[in-house]
């Protein structure tokens, strides 16, 4: 007898992208879920797979239907990945999308689709393999999202953000690290800083955050992403990630707060204290975008590449 919950994280260690599977019912109702074990399997014929779990709600649909289509999902549409993973209801109502040629729902702005007709269905234990022949298929030259068990992940944005660095401009990395419904602070003379690191070297932002993680001890899985802007006048450029600690335990560098009582006033740098605002308000919304800009303006990507003017 295996150990589930192990061999899930021993499979979430393999990084992805995420995609969303798409088919519809009787009623030519649009339906779909978010799936991970997308894989190409041939060029001639064009195959794919994906495997739908017998869990799902429309694992019926699945195992009928003649046609679906695979949208692999862009970096910023982490709210799409999620609203097609959890709560079944609207999840067309929430998201833009346009059908194919065959009736197949195709979410916008993803990075690829593929239009498929089924080929093989093969059931394997708790999920079925899917296997679809490419009818059509479209490309973008946007960048896919990233996913493993510790979360999305921006892999374009971040390379774009150390590739500035290297410019003999100083990095500075840290981590919004999350416990339960707290967050991590730490406490200067000045008032409440995020827990960060100047990088060194040849190293990236997320590599010398998880090396300063790892000297200071405390248990932390780095996520995504959450904000990357320059200090111009500082020569700076921050780079901060989502994190969250297995533990409460802070090594003694600061203290977890609960969220909805931080007094974001209470961070000297006007930068941070808008960040952290933002995470405040994106915490309750449960939906995360990515900043890219200065200390003063710039952009949140979220989902359907709306943006708006908000720094942090
Ligand atoms: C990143 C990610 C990848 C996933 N991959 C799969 C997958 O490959 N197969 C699957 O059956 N469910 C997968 N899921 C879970 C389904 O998306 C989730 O169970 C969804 O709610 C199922 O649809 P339902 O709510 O209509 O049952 C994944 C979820 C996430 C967040």
């Amino acid at each position: 007898m295996h150990d589930t919950n192990k061999l899930r994280r021993a499979f979430g260690s393999f990084m992805t992208g995420v995609t969303v599977v798409t088919t519809t019912d009787k009623n030519n109702t649009p339906i779909g879920f978010t799936a991970n074990s997308f894989t190409s399997v041939s060029m001639d014929p064009p195959l794919l797979l994906v495997c739908p779990g017998k869990h799902i709600t429309f694992y019926n649909e699945f195992n009928t239907t003649m046609h679906f289509a695979v949208s692999i999902l862009s970096e910023g549409q982490e709210a799409v990945s999620n609203n097609f993973a959890s709560g079944p209801d609207n999840r067309f109502e929430k998201t833009h999308w346009h059908r194919d040629s065959f009736g197949s729902p195709i979410i916008d702005n993803a990075c690829a689709s593929f239009s498929c007709r089924v080929h093989k269905r093969i059931e394997a234990g708790d999920h079925m393999v899917l296997i679809g022949e490419i009818l059509e298929f479209d490309h973008t030259h946007s960048a896919g999202l990233g996913y493993s068990s510790n979360g999305y992940f921006s892999l374009s944005k971040e390379q774009q953000a150390d590739r500035l660095t290297r410019r003999n401009i100083i990095g500075i990395t840290g981590a919004i690290i999350k416990y339960d419904s707290q967050v991590l602070v730490v406490n200067t003379n000045s008032g409440l800083t995020i827990p960060s690191v100047e990088q060194h070297g040849r190293h990236g932002a997320r590599s010398s955050l998880q090396q300063h993680i790892e000297k200071l001890g405390i248990n932390v899985t780095l996520g995504p992403v959450y904000s990357i802007y320059d200090d111009e006048a500082r020569n700076q450029r921050y780079t901060f990630f989502l994190a969250n600690a297995s533990d409460e335990s802070t090594a003694g560098i600061g203290q977890f707060i609960p969220i909805n009582e931080l007094d974001t006033n209470a961070f000297p740098d006007p930068a941070q204290s808008t960040m952290m605002s933002r995470f405040a308000t994106e915490v309750r919304n449960k939906v995360f975008g990515l900043y890219i800009g200065d200390v003063e303006t710039g952009d949140v990507h979220h989902t359907d590449h709306t943006t708006n003017n908000n720094p942090g």
